[in-house]
């Protein structure tokens, strides 16, 4: 059965009936509202498998959180292993103690590590602790750049320059965070030499994971005024944390911040985040700042971190991912030319970013995409180190076929 078939069937008609009556939207998630909806069952290695057994290659790969792809045996071992040990001891336990080990020994910024349950609390956790360290409460943000969904990053600018808060935001909390934009360097430097920003939170890869890349010269501006400034430089690593390589963007870049934010590939695909950073930033909430979180370095995310993080620690998974993504952006970008379909492939080491010349197919491209049995994440594809051949010529011509319809008008 085709994923098209797949989606109107009975089962799936009831179950997205049934989801509309209890889950608002019938969604969990803001960017799982497509429809027709997919309802999975189950997943493995790169595939995963509707709840009627219709095959899909996946390239959402967890929210970019599989590096290793789906239930990777050493993952799993861990995983099912733990689980009949107790999956919480409301305690201490040796197991964090480890994984923190191993975020310090790969990430060049990490001397101390702080866990929590996701990457939004570790993005409001590390610019509380700034705001504490500055006595400051000025936060500056980059026009674009995603944070999670706390209030304190969500601040944008319109058209116009103007800053706006989405709605339950109230304006005042806006008034904390200044927007910057990216083509601005000496904006930025300018609110910086004013001397009340606490911190400035960027994703060193550009804004969405590298979909609107970043000059790393701004980025090295950023960090020397941040340095001149007294306020605190952070990276939000949840995305390219241990995917771009052991160490993240910094390494890439060759550039450290104070602090970095990690979640995704640092916990295997279950939940988690972390603040990694100087220890004497870190060290206040040792003495100054109260942060409990009843699942921080749970057990269960402990182990498929650990199991993980020994697996990627050497850099092999991360090049094998990236090969793999080398060669489908090639054969993307082939399919757009000879279709004579105005786009481009775009490549941050694992993770693709596909721009159609057309905004319409732009919007349409995952729907198709997903109707030809290969689901990305909105319009990126993130890649792992068990993508096989197979499923490159299968995406390849999934992609072929794709784009037409995509630049169709329905
Ligand atoms: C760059 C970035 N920061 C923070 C987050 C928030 O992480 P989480 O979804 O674990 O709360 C995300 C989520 O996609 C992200 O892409």
């Amino acid at each position: 059965m085709s994923v098209t078939e797949a989606v109107h069937t009975r089962a799936h008609a009831d179950l997205a009936e049934r989801a509309r009556r209890v889950l608002p939207g019938g969604a969990t998630h803001a960017s799982r509202t497509y429809d027709p909806r997919i309802y999975v069952a189950r997943s493995s290695g790169s595939r995963k498998w509707l709840i009627d057994g219709t095959e899909l290659i996946d390239y959402t790969m967890g929210h970019g959180a599989l590096l290793l792809g789906h239930a990777h045996p050493a993952v799993v071992t861990a995983v099912q292993e733990q689980v009949s040990r107790g999956t919480h001891y409301g305690a201490a336990h040796p197991l964090e103690v480890e994984w923190a080990e191993q975020i310090v020994s790969l990430v060049p910024s990490a001397e101390k590590v702080r866990f929590t349950a996701s990457g939004t609390e570790a993005v409001m956790l590390a610019l509380r602790v700034a705001r504490v360290a500055t006595g400051r409460d000025r936060i500056v943000k980059l026009q674009d750049h995603f944070h999670g969904w706390s209030d304190v990053v969500s601040p944008y600018l319109d058209a116009e320059g103007r800053t706006h808060t989405p709605v339950g935001v109230p304006e005042a909390l806006g008034l904390l965070t200044r927007v910057v934009r990216t083509d601005d360097p000496a904006d930025l430097e300018a609110t910086l030499a004013r001397g009340d920003v606490a911190a400035v939170i960027m994703e060193a890869s550009g804004a969405h994971y590298g979909q609107l890349p970043l000059d790393p010269a701004f980025i090295a501006a950023a960090r020397a005024a941040c340095t001149a400034s007294g306020a605190v430089f952070v990276f939000d690593e949840v995305v390219t944390g241990f995917r771009v390589s052991p160490g993240g963007m910094q390494e890439v870049l060759g550039i450290t911040p104070d602090i970095s934010v990690l979640g995704k590939v640092m916990a295997g695909g279950l939940p988690s985040g972390a603040v990694a950073g100087r220890a004497d930033l870190l060290e206040l909430l040792a003495t100054t700042i109260a942060h409990p979180g009843t699942f921080n370095a749970n057990p269960l995310s402990a182990v498929a971190g650990i199991a993980t993080l020994r697996l990627v620690g050497d850099g092999g998974p991360q090049r094998t991912a990236d090969a793999y993504a080398m060669s489908l952006a090639t054969e993307w970008a082939a399919a757009l030319a000879s279709a004579g379909i105005p786009g481009t492939i775009r490549r941050l080491s694992s993770i693709l970013h596909i721009f159609l010349g057309e905004s319409s197919a732009q919007a349409r491209i995952a729907n198709a995409m997903r109707a030809e049995g290969v689901d990305i994440l909105n319009t990126s594809a993130f890649c792992s180190s068990v993508h096989t051949i197979a499923d490159l010529e299968q995406s390849v011509a999934a992609f072929s076929r794709a784009i037409v319809a995509a630049s169709t008008p329905a």
